[in-house]
């Protein structure tokens, strides 16, 4: 099923994300795609606070993979995953990301995820950012058929 939004300032994109992340179970894998600034990791912040995780979280565009605890689910994290500056997908593989990304306790988002997506499992779900100017962006959300085996 695809959804198309529009928001109007940050806090709306959060709240968007926020509503996202409270249907998902443990094993969800969110790809976001858009230009710089149109609102990836802002998303990711209204979902980390609709995990529950406390922490403030921030791209992690150096270090490509940060992990968040989630209070009250030992077993389970939230991963920030940013291909940003990666050329090769081999770089995120090396440094663990297959395993994150098919963990089945984890919760994982991915900016700029277009750059591994052959890595990424049929049950992805795209969010495309448009950045349309004064506060404004479309958000497109695809969320594929549970059926569907691709
Ligand atoms: N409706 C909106 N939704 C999200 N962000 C918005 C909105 N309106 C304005 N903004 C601003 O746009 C910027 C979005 O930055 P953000 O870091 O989330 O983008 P990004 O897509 O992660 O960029 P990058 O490609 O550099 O990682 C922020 O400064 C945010 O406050
Ligand atoms: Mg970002």
């Amino acid at each position: 099923m695809n959804y198309t939004y529009r928001t109007f300032k940050d806090e709306e994109t959060k709240a968007l994300a926020r509503g996202l992340a409270a249907t998902l179970r443990p094993g969800s894998v969110i790809a976001l795609t858009g230009e710089l600034g149109s609102g990836k990791t802002t998303f990711v912040q209204g979902f980390a606070q609709g995990l529950g995780v406390q922490s403030t979280v921030n791209s992690p565009t150096f270090v490509l993979i940060k992990r968040y605890p989630i209070p009250g689910k030992s077993s389970s994290f939230f991963f920030h995953l940013d291909c940003y500056r990666v050329r090769n997908p081999q770089a995120m593989v090396d440094i663990g990301a297959l395993e994150i990304i098919h963990d089945p306790r984890a919760f994982v988002a991915i900016e700029w995820a277009e750059k591994i997506k052959a890595q990424l499992p049929s049950h992805t779900i795209w969010v495309q950012f448009y950045d349309e100017g004064e506060g404004r962006r479309t958000i497109e959300i695809a969320i594929p058929d549970p059926n569907d085996t691709n």
